[in-house]
């Protein structure tokens, strides 16, 4: 099935949160520090106010009359930065004041007359500088050590020892944030971009002190996101409290400059492996150091993803998390925030590894292959790994690589041919959604979720007509509301297991509420009949095994003088969870092709194997993984936010010096599904891979580049000055 969405995305119909017209529109324009830290010392808002259509200009010097709030900066979870809260500067960039006016132009050009001085300080903004201060992350929660790192390492005969660094990263999605927010007899409307509209309305009803009901937020299109709206950013509140004073509809928008001062950033993350192993290839030893950057305001780990203690069988394993305190904005999760980072360390490093014991760097982790989880002893809910490699390998031709660096070449290009391993947990959050089945066979299926891209709309549309029985384009389903039952932020890659177990709850609530109806006729042939027995299917509702035994379900619906049936599912984690491991997996095998003479990298084949369960949408899996790909090709080659550390200024902060791979850097990419059959991890056995697709593929793209070329980079992005 192709995307529901997809002719409104492709016409315009799609309406993005900026984009929503409303009479007597009013735009907010956001002014910033051009300091890194330091404090507001003086700050001249009255040009500004008194400039040409300017309705109101909001700061640090009347925020606290307009809105009373504390002065430091909130540490809850699912709120960044929160603008004009006190005169004290902790990243360059940061919002120092809001020009409300009639037009964009006039509120951008009465921003240019706001006159801020500073006490500056010199803001330290380099990770690598600050080592030294790292601090542990959560250590009341840190696992302790598994065995004995050190005496294993100490006495294992191969060893490998390496340091790995990948530079802040930012989220660039194509719609920036933004949000139009009115008010209306006390109660709020807001259109914002955010990937969950139910922490938006709650936080805003907290922040505005109004029941959460009065409260409404819209996110029908999200134009991108991969983590930046998980969060409740500083525009939002901000066009809610500018809506207020101006007593009229007030849009706000991010400029693309501002997208990288306004929801935060991949960490820049400095990592240490220590890995050794018998002369056989089994690991006796590892350790794995993270450490990340925050802000001055607030903290942020990655230690939610521990991949050095779980993709591995090894009975002696360390792992300790720091974070760096830096004057930049708190990171954020972006796209398999945690996991891929750390895999590109680990599975870099596992592939040093393989050339320190010279045993193939498939072999090897073959070798290492974990058969049940190394933490915890637990089976796996299901894990296809094993099926991945060796198909990867077959379509790949793997068994024809060379095991020497610099061994591989075509048309005067050094070949590299390069695997690793993806993992990714299969979440399932608590979710729910509602049904209504008309006598007519449609059906009407709504939840709060969000869709910011990978095709919800589309599988949750499948879900429903699947377990109602009906096709798929009598089915209505709706999202991005917070009027509709609560789901959690689309995020983590949980959506379609959480939303997706939700819809099939509230599908079963209906065909059991159309067995009753059945029993009470006369001489139903599902008299007998149980739920569980019983299946909808084409209009009918019939038992499983006899097709011929069964009900329309419209003259059910008739003869009991129903219009409709309606049902609310919430759907929670089975515990019979709780005692496997539910992951995804992965495998991905990349061949590069590097230009001895310039350094320049080309990944020219992809095969990307991935075991997630079931696969509800081919199409929009299969659009989600290649997405994964090629984010992995940016991450590995390209992105890197560019920090001027004399003034914390970031420096290429637009999409033009922000390279990502556009078309011409992206090849060949196959992707293939090992489908699993799992029972255990939900109802529906389907498990997150939007997330799942990017993990493996910048640490197989780095090393693919050492065996084409013999370097062996461990400071991202591998641009050609690395390679000559
Ligand atoms: Mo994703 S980083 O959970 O939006």
């Amino acid at each position: 099935m192709k995307r529901v969405e997809g002719v409104a995305k492709v016409t315009g119909r799609a309406r993005y949160a900026a984009e929503f017209e409303l009479p007597n529109l009013a735009y907010g324009y956001l002014c910033e520090s051009s300091v890194g830290r330091g404090r507001i010392a003086s700050l001249d808002v009255s040009a500004a106010e008194s400039a040409p259509g300017v309705l109101k200009v909001i700061s640090h010097l009347n925020l606290r009359d307009l809105l009373p709030q504390p002065e430091n900066q909130e540490k809850k979870e699912g709120v960044g930065f929160s603008a004009f809260r006190s005169p004290e500067i902790f990243f360059n960039g940061q919002p120092i004041a809001l020009v409300v006016a009639e037009t964009f132009e006039q509120a951008r050009a009465a921003s240019l007359l706001i006159r801020a001085k500073y006490e500056e300080d010199r803001p330290e903004t380099d990770i690598t500088k600050k080592l030294e201060t790292a601090r542990p992350t959560n250590p009341d929660k840190a696992p302790p050590e598994r065995g004995n790192f050190g005496k294993a390492f100490k006495d294992a005969p191969v060893k490998v020892e390496a340091e790995y660094h990948i530079p802040v990263e930012h989220h660039n999605p194509i719609e920036p944030h933004g949000a139009t927010a009115f008010w209306k007899d006390g109660k709020l409307r807001v259109f914002d971009k955010t990937q969950n509209v139910h922490q938006l309305r709650d936080y805003l009803a907290g922040l505005f002190k109004i029941p959460a009901e009065d409260v409404e937020i819209t996110a029908l299109f999200v134009g991108g996101a991969f983590g930046s709206c998980l969060a409740v950013h500083y525009y939002t509140p901000l066009v809610v409290l500018a809506a207020r004073e101006a007593g009229r509809p007030v849009r706000l928008s991010y400029t693309r400059r501002q997208m990288f001062n306004g929801h935060g950033y991949r960490p820049d993350t400095w990592q240490r492996i220590s890995l050794a192993a018998g002369a056989e290839g089994r690991l006796t030893a590892l350790s794995h150091r993270v450490v990340v950057n925050t802000s001055r305001y607030s903290d942020y780990s990655e230690d939610f993803a521990v991949v050095a203690r779980l993709v591995y069988a090894c009975p002696n394993v360390k792992t300790l998390f720091q974070n760096v305190v830096t004057d930049l904005q708190t990171p954020a999760p972006m796209r398999a925030p945690g996991a891929v980072s750390q895999m590109f360390a680990l599975e870099c490093a596992m592939d040093e590894l393989s050339y320190a014991l010279r045993i193939d760097p498939l072999e090897l982790r073959l070798i290492n292959y974990a058969e049940k989880d190394p933490e915890t002893g637990k089976p796996y809910s299901s894990k296809a790994l094993r099926e991945c490699y060796r198909l990867g390998a077959e379509k790949f031709g793997w068994k024809d690589r060379k095991p020497e660096p610099r061994s591989m070449t075509r048309d005067g290009m050094l070949v590299g041919w390069g695997v690793a391993t993806g993992v990714w947990p299969a979440l399932q959050m608590k979710a729910s959604a509602a049904i209504t089945l008309h006598a007519d066979g449609t059906a009407n299926v709504r939840s709060a979720t969000t869709d910011i891209g990978p095709g919800t709309y589309t599988v949750m549309t499948i879900i429903a007509a699947e377990h109602l029985g009906i096709e798929a384009s009598k089915v209505k389903f709706e999202l991005g509301e917070s009027k509709f039952p609560k789901s959690p932020a689309q995020g983590g890659s949980w959506t379609t297991a959480s939303v997706g177990s939700a819809i099939h709850g509230a599908a079963e609530k209906i065909k059991s509420r159309l067995l009753d109806l059945a029993k009470k006729q006369e001489g139903s042939p599902l008299a007998d009949a149980g739920v569980s027995q019983v299946a909808m299917l084409d209009g009918r509702l019939h038992l499983s095994s006899d097709v011929s035994k069964g009900v329309a379900i419209s003259e059910l619906m008739e003869a009991n003088d129903l219009k409709e049936i309606s049902e609310t599912h919430e759907a929670t984690p089975s515990p019979e969870r709780d005692k496997y491991t539910c992951y995804a997996h992965g495998a991905q095998f990349v061949e590069v092709l590097v230009d001895p003479d310039l350094g320049t990298v080309k990944v020219s084949r992809v095969i990307e194997v991935t075991a997630c369960g079931k696969i509800m949408s081919p199409t929009t899996s299969h659009s989600q993984e290649i997405g994964g790909v090629v984010w992995g090709i940016g991450m590995a080659l390209q992105e890197a936010t560019e920090i001027d550390h004399r003034y914390g200024r970031i420096m290429n902060a637009s999409l033009a010096d922000y390279h990502v791979p556009v078309n011409a850097d992206v090849h060949q990419i196959e992707t293939i599904f090992v489908e699993e059959d799992d029972r255990i991890v939900n109802p529906l056995g389907v498990k997150g891979m939007g997330e799942l697709g990017l993990v493996g593929i910048p640490a197989a793209i780095a090393n693919a580049v050492y065996h084409a070329t013999g370097i062996r980079v461990r400071d991202l992005p591998i641009t050609p000055d690395k390679l000559i």
